[in-house]
């Protein structure tokens, strides 16, 4: 539903995207994760088809958003991160103007902002005017108006940001309600605990590159092998670890955590953790411990990134 190819965005010296690429198949729930200025709505507006890209393409439903921006419009629902308040209009009104907007005819438009408002829980505040409805009651109704002309696909630019907790799940319910419907899903947010739990593909983003993007399992499983553990050495000592570390077979992937701890992945089960702590001690390392070290999407991500912002 969404192809992204080497897609970039420049502000004069500010690569706000840089080159990335991913896709996102009908029925996901894609999750872009990145931390602030990380090129999250750079890219969100790209494909919404409200900023022209640099160089690179963007596809949704097959159709380029440079080019076939009307087909792609249709297809979409947008929710920005920022949205203007309409204080002075009710509820319905508020929703009757976007309908009229997408040329939906005035008959089938009562029936439509019913049923966005009932499924955005709404429904009673009909009539009220949106000046009176909560931050979270102007987020869910600002996802009520993506809605309106029962788009595919919808990219919501962090539609859970600013809410209580509260709020937040009923974001968060709303959102497997809308999966539920067949809709596919590209949310984005600073906050990877807030996705973790309903989207099967993720992104993270940082400083402008795509760091990691596919399957959520499968991105787990790549980065798991075997056991997650942690060599604790002295401080300032790494060095030695992470060298003797990398020219073992069975360890895969070797991460610097801390100054004084080496994460690695060690391809192996228990009975070759004693070769294991051989060979360290046989290169010079001075081992203090090894340890398990848990793996969450969480840790993908603080792997991962190197907390870089623009
Ligand atoms: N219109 C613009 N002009 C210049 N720089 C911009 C503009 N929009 C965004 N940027 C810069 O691009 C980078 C990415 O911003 P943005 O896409 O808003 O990140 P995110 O949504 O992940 O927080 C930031 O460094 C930001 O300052
Ligand atoms: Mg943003």
């Amino acid at each position: 539903m969404i192809e992204v190819n080497n897609l970039a965005k420049h502000f004069k010296r500010v690569r706000a995207v840089d080159g990335i690429s991913f896709r996102v198949d009908e029925g996901d729930i894609y999750g872009f994760i990145g931390p602030n200025g990380a090129g999250k709505t750079t890219t969100i507006k790209m494909l919404a088809t409200l900023l022209l890209p640099t160089s690179g393409s963007a596809s949704v439903g097959g159709y380029d958003v440079v080019t076939e921006s009307d087909k792609v419009r249709q297809l979409l629902g947008y929710m920005p991160d920022y949205f203007g308040v309409y204080n002075d209009l009710k509820v319905w009104e508020y929703l009757d103007f976007f309908a009229a907007a997408y040329k939906i005819p005035r008959s089938r438009r009562v029936g439509i902002i019913d049923d966005v408002l009932n499924l955005t829980d709404l429904i009673v505040k009909k009539d009220a005017f949106v000046a009176e409805l909560s931050k979270g009651m102007k987020q869910r109704l600002c996802l009520a108006r993506t809605l309106i002309h029962n788009p595919k696909v919808l990219i919501l630019d962090e539609p859970a940001s600013g809410l209580d907790p509260r709020a937040r799940i009923e974001m968060r319910e709303l959102m497997k309600e809308l999966k539920s419907m067949g809709k596919t899903i590209f949310i984005s947010s600073h906050i990877l605990t807030e996705l973790s739990d309903f989207c099967n593909k993720v992104g993270i983003i940082e400083a402008g590159k795509m760091i990691v993007s596919g399957d959520v399992d499968e991105i787990l499983k790549a980065v798991s092998h075997g056991q997650l553990l942690v060599v604790q050495v002295p401080k300032g000592e790494t060095q030695a670890a992470l060298k003797a570390l990398e020219a073992m077979p069975k360890v895969l992937e070797v991460f610097e955590k801390d100054d004084d701890e080496v994460e690695f992945h060690f391809d192996g089960g228990n009975e070759d953790r004693p070769a294991l702590m051989k060979h360290l001690l046989d290169h010079g390392v001075n081992v203090l411990s090894i340890k398990d070290s848990v793996n969450s999407l969480e840790d993908i991500f603080m792997k991962v990134t190197k907390g870089q912002v623009n």
